[in-house]
């Protein structure tokens, strides 16, 4: 078939949402939804897009002063020039502490329906205060932020615009950030221009890597859809990144965590594997497991999985050629949960580098905007006489 005709009938089906035999091997066998290109995120009705909104939200994203001692602001680890996350395998955390997991892209989280790597938080919106109030992120306080924001006169009469606030209230900071982040968006990749009808937007070696990703690799039963995620949770084995057993301040955090998630004492004072979803649910089932990744954008935002353990790509599909790995969750010590999708896949040389060619077709031009002139604190009354 030639490639023009496949991939209208790819586009067809993907609008269609159904899987077209021949054409996605694995796909249609299984029925997961087909690789598509990627639309515009859904935007929530009671808190729409505004050209004044967005501009707020960017000011706030770019300003420190929503944090607890007024120096990290979201950009500090979702950095642009970073993927817009943070490229060591641990994210930087507050002053003083590391994160204890990998920072993600903030690109394209408008169409995630489930954020943070274990699924937190279920929008933009309510992510935002986690990340500007958790400890070991912005650490901020509502009534101080709030407090901040009342004497700078440019926000007091921008949130007065946009929300008719008569002071900046808090919770219009996130949702003015999360409009900002809606505008964050990946959606022009080689691989989106290809399922839009261009047949010449992707190499014969990256049609050959997709062809492997949607069969031979598998790779279509977790990363499916437009996003290429289903967004549900698994446990692939991933072992400790190498950061972590060098840097004694990203164990203390980890015990830290272990405490604020209130797992129980043996867990707390034995565990050295991050347990994912079981911090949430408390169930030994989800031990290890983690929500499956989105893969627009990657190029850019090594290293990658919940704790950086891979820096490239090439990494990457060497971890799943070997069927995954192993760790406290997979060998028994607390659970063994590995999933049974991940196997060996006998991929040779020249196919994983097919398959790595296709995964670069997932990312276009780097997203880079003019970083804002931040508005200035009121000057103290003694000044402005
Ligand atoms: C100190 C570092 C730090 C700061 C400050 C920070 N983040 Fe994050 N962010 C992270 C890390 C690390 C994760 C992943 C944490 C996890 O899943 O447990 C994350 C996850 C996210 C996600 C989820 C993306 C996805 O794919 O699910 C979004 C969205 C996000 N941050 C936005 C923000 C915004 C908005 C701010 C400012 C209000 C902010 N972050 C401040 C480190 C930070
Ligand atoms: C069983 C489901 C499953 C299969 C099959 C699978 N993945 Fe994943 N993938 C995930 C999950 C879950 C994560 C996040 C894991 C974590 O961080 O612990 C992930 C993460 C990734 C990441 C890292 C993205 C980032 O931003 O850090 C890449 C790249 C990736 N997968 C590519 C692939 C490729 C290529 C294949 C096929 C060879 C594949 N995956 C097969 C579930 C899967």
């Amino acid at each position: 078939m030639k490639k023009g005709n496949s991939t209208i009938l790819r586009t067809y089906a993907a609008a269609l949402g159904m899987a077209v035999a021949g054409l996605g091997t694995a796909a249609s066998a299984d029925n997961n939804p087909p690789l598509a290109a990627l639309g515009l995120p859904p935007i929530p009705t009671d808190n729409v897009q505004t050209p004044e909104k967005i501009e707020l939200g960017k000011l706030l994203y770019f300003d420190s002063r929503i944090g607890g001692d007024a120096s990290v602001s979201c950009a500090d680890c979702h950095e642009q020039k970073q993927g817009w996350g943070f490229n060591d395998s641990l994210s930087r955390g507050y002053p003083g502490v590391i994160h204890w997991r990998n920072s993600q892209t903030v690109i394209n989280s408008a169409y995630l329906g489930k954020l943070f790597w274990t699924g937190s938080a279920k929008s933009l919106e309510n992510q935002a205060p986690s990340a500007a109030l958790g400890a070991i992120s912005g650490n901020g306080e509502r009534d101080m932020v709030e407090a901040r924001l009342a004497f700078i006169p440019e926000y007091v009469e921008r949130f007065n615009d946009v929300f008719g606030d008569d002071w900046p209230k808090v919770n219009n900071v996130w949702r003015a950030i999360a409009a900002f982040e809606r505008t964050l968006i990946h959606n022009d990749t080689p691989f989106d221009n290809y399922m839009n009808g261009d047949g010449d937007a992707l190499t014969d070696q990256q049609i050959r890597g997709m062809e492997l990703f949607e069969g031979k690799a598998n790779c279509i039963e977790c990363h499916n859809g437009a996003l290429m995620t289903d967004q549900k949770y698994y446990n692939l084995g991933i072992e400790r990144a190498e950061e972590w057993f060098d840097n004694g301040m990203a164990q203390v955090t980890f015990r830290y965590e272990q405490y604020a998630k209130g797992t129980t004492e043996e867990l707390y004072r034995t565990i050295k594997d991050d347990a994912g979803l079981y911090y949430r649910t408390k169930e030994t089932a989800d031990m290890g497991k983690f929500r499956t990744a989105p893969l627009r954008y990657t190029l850019y935002t090594a290293p990658f999985m919940h704790n950086g353990k891979f820096f490239d790509l090439e990494e990457v599909v060497d971890f799943y050629n070997d069927g995954g790995g192993e760790n406290e969750f997979t060998d028994g010590t607390f659970a063994s949960n590995k999933t049974p999708l991940l196997k060996p896949l006998n991929l040779t040389d020249e196919e994983k580098e097919d398959l790595v060619a296709f995964l670069e077709s997932l990312s276009g031009d780097e997203i880079r905007i003019e970083t804002p002139q931040l508005p200035s604190y009121a000057p103290l009354p003694a000044v402005a006489n």
